[in-house]
C-alpha cells in the first residue's frame, strides 16, 4: 500500500507548465537528464498532463526510468482557473470534481497512483474557505484511497495556511509557492512550513527575481564557483530548505540546473542571499 511507505522526494522537480505540444519529449528529456521529480496538473490551459504521460511512457519503453523511480505530482484546479477543457463535470459538487480530476490525471499519467496531490490556489484570495475545506477532505479521501501518497497546497498566503490549521484540517506535505526575494523569498510562509515540517516547493525562483540574478553578490558567487547566476539561486534555494521547480526547455540548463546542488555556499553566504532583496 504505497500510503504507508517513507515517500522519497526529490531535490528538484522538473515543471512541466506551458509546454503544449512540446511536453511529451521534454518530459522525456528531463528524465533522460537525470529529473526524478515531475509537476503537472490538471488544467489544460496551462499544462498538457496527457503529455506528460506519453512522455514518461516513453522514458519506461526505453529503460530510462521505471514507475518506481519517480515522484509524480499534479494538482486539482478550480473552474475559475480552468478553460472550457474541463476534467471534471461543471455542475457536479466540488467532491465529486476532486474525484474526477484525480481518476482522469492517473489516466492521463499512466499510474495508479501519484506521490503527491496538490491544491493549485485556493477559491479566494482572502482567506480559506469552505470551498477549500471541501476540496481538502476529498483530497484527503484520495490519499486515504491509496490514490496520492502526500498532500500539498499552493499559491497560499500565511493568512490561508493559519486559517486552515484553525479549521483542523490535516497540515499538507507540501506548499508551493511563487518565490519572490523581494518578498524575504516568501520568508513568513516558508518560516509557517519550517515550524510544522511542510517541505516548500519554490517557482518562478528565476523569472520572479531579475534583480537577484543582476545582483553583483550573486555574480560574484558565481564567477567564484564557476557557475552561473542560475546555479546560484537554486542552490541558494536547497540550502535554506525550498525544493525548487525549473521548467526549462533548454537541454544544457536542464544539466546546469541539476548541477547547482554541487556549488558551495556557505552559511554567511546564504544569509547574505537570504537578505538581498527584501
Ligand atoms: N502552482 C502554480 O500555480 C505554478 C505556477 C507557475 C509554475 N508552476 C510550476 O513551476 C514550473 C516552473 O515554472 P517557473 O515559473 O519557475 O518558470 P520556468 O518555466 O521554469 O521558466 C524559467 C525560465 O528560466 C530559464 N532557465 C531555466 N534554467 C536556466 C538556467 N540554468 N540558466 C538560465 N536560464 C534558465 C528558462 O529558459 P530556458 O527554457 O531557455 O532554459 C525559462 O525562461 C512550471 O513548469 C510549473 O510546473 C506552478
Amino acid at each position: 500500500m504505497p500510503a504507508q511507505q517513507p515517500v522519497p522526494v526529490p531535490d528538484f522537480l522538473y515543471g512541466t507548465a506551458w509546454k503544449e505540444d512540446r511536453t511529451p519529449a521534454l518530459t522525456e528529456l528531463a528524465l533522460r537528464m537525470g529529473f526524478r521529480g515531475i509537476d503537472t496538473a490538471n488544467q489544460r490551459r496551462h499544462y498538457f498532463e496527457a503529455g506528460v504521460g506519453h512522455g514518461l511512457a516513453s522514458a519506461y519503453r526505453a529503460g530510462v526510468v521505471t514507475r518506481a523511480d519517480l515522484f509524480l505530482q499534479t494538482k486539482f484546479t478550480y473552474q475559475p482557473g480552468q478553460d472550457h477543457r474541463l476534467p471534471y463535470d461543471a455542475q457536479a459538487d466540488l467532491s465529486t470534481q476532486v474525484a474526477q480530476s484525480v481518476a482522469s490525471s492517473l489516466e492521463h499519467l499512466g499510474t495508479d497512483h501519484v506521490d503527491s496531490y496538490v491544491l493549485h490556489g485556493p477559491a479566494s484570495g482572502s482567506g480559506w474557505s469552505d470551498a477549500d475545506a471541501e476540496v481538502w477532505s476529498a483530497m484527503v479521501k484520495e490519499r486515504d484511497a491509496g490514490r496520492t501518497r502526500l498532500l500539498g497546497v499552493s499559491n497560499v498566503s500565511l493568512r490561508h495556511l493559519e486559517q486552515m490549521a484553525a479549521t483542523g484540517a490535516e497540515t499538507p506535505a507540501f506548499v508551493q509557492n511563487r518565490c519572490f526575494a523581494r518578498a524575504g523569498w516568501d520568508r513568513d510562509v516558508r518560516s509557517f512550513c519550517r515550524d510544522r515540517k511542510i517541505v516548500y516547493q519554490g517557482f518562478s525562483l528565476l523569472t520572479a527575481n531579475p534583480e537577484v540574478l543582476r545582483h553583483p553578490l550573486v555574480a560574484g558567487l558565481a564567477a567564484h564557483g564557476k557557475a552561473t547566476p542560475a546555479q546560484v539561486v537554486f542552490r541558494f534555494a536547497q540550502a535554506v530548505g525550498m525544493l525548487p521547480l525549473t521548467g526549462t526547455t533548454d537541454a544544457g540548463h536542464m544539466k546546469q540546473d541539476l548541477a547547482s546542488r554541487d556549488l558551495a555556499l556557505s552559511a554567511d553566504e546564504v544569509r547574505a542571499i537570504e537578505s538581498l532583496a527584501g
